[in-house]
């Protein structure tokens, strides 16, 4: 069975104009998929649906929408009517990098809308009527930045911890109604979004980002028989020593040491 006879038509992708989120668009694309795809900037996201038309022939529905506004989902229902969403990829999100009371407190409330809410209700939307049609597939992105404390990125790891762990309380709810759902969990990814916050190296043992095409077929492949999954072997190796060689403390220790060392933060 083809990815598109087990899937359907079409996947809405929410971030979807450059990096992670254009990987996904192109990767579902050339498996025959049509797209709705989501962000703030028009033009990125018109590029990007433009290419994907040319390379691949599909259709292509651009929905410029900020994931931060509470009404988000509403907007996109609006922009596409009735059309059925087969497969959705939630891929936005928001991070700040500092300490946490550095900033203002919207600025950890829009990241809780972007990372956590707008996600919540589309995937209520959209993956509760693939439940009912008994076919579909979720794919929600997270970070090996979720998997303990991060100083300096506390909120947004937590909302990282919260997609794991979302998407595998309904992995179990849906695995038996046709609905396959799994979580991202990717580390340091070459996306213009990763480069522009200009990291230094954390470690000598740091593994080097990945291309943001490395994560999503690797992604694709294990859909269907996991709950979630960490991206990469390097990032797999790190992960299973923070958690098994060092206590929870040591952990969240080097994570925030590592932090304030990459992002020469001194407070
Ligand atoms: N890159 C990494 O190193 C890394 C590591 C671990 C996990 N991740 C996860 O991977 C995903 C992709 O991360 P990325 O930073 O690399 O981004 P990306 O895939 O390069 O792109 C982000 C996309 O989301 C859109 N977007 C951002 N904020 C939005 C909003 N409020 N409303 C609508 N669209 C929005 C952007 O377009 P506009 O700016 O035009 O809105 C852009 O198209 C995230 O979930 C992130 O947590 C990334």
């Amino acid at each position: 069975m083809t990815f598109k006879q087990k899937y359907g038509n079409t996947a809405l992708v929410a971030g979807a104009s450059e990096g992670m989120g254009a990987a996904y668009a192109h990767a579902l694309a050339e498996r025959g998929l049509n797209l709705v795809l989501i962000a703030r900037r028009k033009e990125p996201l018109e590029a990007t649906a433009e290419a994907l038309n040319a390379k691949y022939g599909v259709k292509v529905q651009t929905v410029p929408c900020d994931l931060s506004s509470p009404d988000a989902l509403q907007q996109i229902e609006t922009a596409i009517g009735d059309k059925q969403i087969d497969f959705l990829v939630y891929n936005a999100a928001l991070s700040y990098i500092g300490p946490y009371l550095a900033t203002e407190l919207t600025t950890h409330q829009n990241i809780a809308s972007v990372n956590m809410l707008s996600p919540m209700a589309l995937v209520y939307y959209f993956g509760g009527k693939m439940v009912e049609r008994g076919k579909g597939g979720v794919v929600l992105m997270s970070s090996i930045a979720g998997l303990q404390g991060a100083g300096f990125l506390a909120t947004y790891a937590a909302t990282k911890a919260f997609n794991k762990v979302f998407a595998e309380g309904l992995w179990y709810e849906w695995k038996n109604r046709g609905v396959d759902i799994i979580a991202c969990c990717a580390g340091a990814t070459a996306t213009p979004n990763y480069i522009n916050t200009n990291p230094g190296k954390a470690s000598p043992l740091e593994p080097k980002a990945q291309q943001p095409e490395q994560v999503v077929e690797e992604c694709l492949r294990k859909l269907g028989k996991k709950p979630s999954f960490i991206s990469g072997r390097g990032n797999r190796l790190v992960t299973f020593l923070m958690q098994h060689l060092f206590s929870r403390k040591q952990a969240t220790n080097m994570m925030g040491d590592g932090m304030r060392k990459m992002y020469r933060i001194k407070d």
